[in-house]
């Protein structure tokens, strides 16, 4: 046991200063590339859409200093996926918040999570965090489309044709051999920016006309948990964030209202709930915030790198943005965004993200 520990404690100590050695290193990848060492596949796309099948060789056709730079950016970003991993085992084992981060394989996570037969592939779906773009990968993997602009949207979301079927359409045994075997993952950001962007696409722009939002979900939150009812048009004036963030923060009360709303909760239910990453043992989980670097892993791990590419991402679009956060709660009061924070907590905890101490307090 304790040769263990200390073969452990030098092995950490070896990463640290490999972890300093590429700080270096990559910095100077960053300045003449734009990008760290290790992601070229990105960088050779720019601005226009890598068409598949990326050849082998695209390696070597991005310029580098030297060879040795990638290596280590790679191990580097490997440390920080599996620290995720190792957070995520620890969080789920917090009992305080067993009942956030532990819910049971139902249904409803087994519709969450999309299947690629042909490259053994499970991708959850969390809504408001760039899925539209994953599900676009592992369709083109299919071989029908040369390249990921090539989808037409509504095929996107139409599971039954696109060749991505939902994990909950198979008999069990199909189901427990593919948790078990397959490359599993899923991405998350911020859990408040999350829920503003939920907010802003389903009731301010809603792009997809989706018309249960305005007309259904909105009137009975507003019903319920709007403070003032003195104006006459209070629906007509249409959801508040602060009515959003009373009804997510309603525990006991949303339970029915929940129910009504159905599969339309997707857009707010918590990580935990959506993909049950205590319960299902995810291989990576890929944050918003860093994309760029998570979706090349992701493709890398999954074996697919030399297949497909990740659309390019516009620049700064997936960094967290403090203050369109302030704005969207301030006027919210203290007590209503506890609230929401002890509903969300799980998610802000299995995944790294700081309490956002300066909405709280
Ligand atoms: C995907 O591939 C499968 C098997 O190769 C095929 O049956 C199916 O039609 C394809 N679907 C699409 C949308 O490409
Ligand atoms: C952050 O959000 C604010 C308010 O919505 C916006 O004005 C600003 O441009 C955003 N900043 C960035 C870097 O996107």
């Amino acid at each position: 046991m304790r040769h263990h520990g200390l073969l452990l404690r030098a092995c950490a100590l070896v990463l640290l200063f490999l972890m300093f050695v590429t700080k270096f290193i990559s910095y100077k990848a960053v300045n003449e590339y734009g990008e760290m060492a290790g992601v070229q596949s990105w960088t050779l796309s720019g601005h226009k859409v890598a068409k598949l099948p990326v050849p082998s060789s695209v390696k070597t056709l991005a310029p580098q200093p030297d060879q040795s730079s990638a290596a280590p950016a790679l191990a580097e970003w490997e440390a920080v996926l599996e620290k995720r991993i190792q957070l995520l085992s620890a969080v789920c084992k917090n009992s305080r918040l067993r009942s956030l981060t532990h819910v049971p394989i139902s249904k409803f996570v087994l519709d969450r999570i999309f299947v690629s037969d042909k490259h053994n592939i499970l991708f959850c779906q969390t809504p408001k965090v760039g899925n539209t773009q994953w599900k676009k990968v592992l369709i083109a993997l299919n071989g029908t489309f040369s390249s990921v602009e090539e989808i037409p949207e509504n095929l996107v979301h139409d599971h039954e044709k696109n060749g991505l079927p939902r994990l909950s359409s198979f008999k069990p045994q199909e189901i427990t051999l593919r948790l078990n075997t397959y490359f599993k993952f899923f991405i998350v950001r911020d859990p408040f920016e999350r829920l503003i962007s939920a907010f802003k696409d389903k009731f301010i722009t809603n792009p997809r006309f989706e018309p249960w939002y305005k007309h259904d979900i909105a009137p009975a939150i507003i019903r319920k948990y709007r403070k003032s009812h003195r104006d006459g048009d209070r629906v007509a004036s249409g959801l508040h964030f602060e009515d959003f963030v009373r009804y997510l923060g309603d525990a006991e009360g949303r339970r029915r209202m929940d129910r009504q709303f159905g599969e339309h909760i997707i857009h707010w239910a918590t990580y935990a709930e959506l993909c049950a990453p205590c319960d299902i043992r995810y291989d990576v989980i890929g944050h918003h915030e860093t994309l760029e670097r998570d979706a090349a892993h992701i493709l890398r791990r999954a074996g697919i790198e030399q297949l497909v590419s990740y659309p390019a991402i516009p620049p700064g679009i997936t960094r967290y943005n403090k203050t369109k956060v302030e704005r969207y709660f301030s006027g919210i009061s203290k007590r209503d965004i506890r609230r929401l924070y002890e509903r969300y907590q799980g998610d802000f905890h299995l995944f790294g993200y700081p309490t956002p101490d300066f909405l709280l307090n």
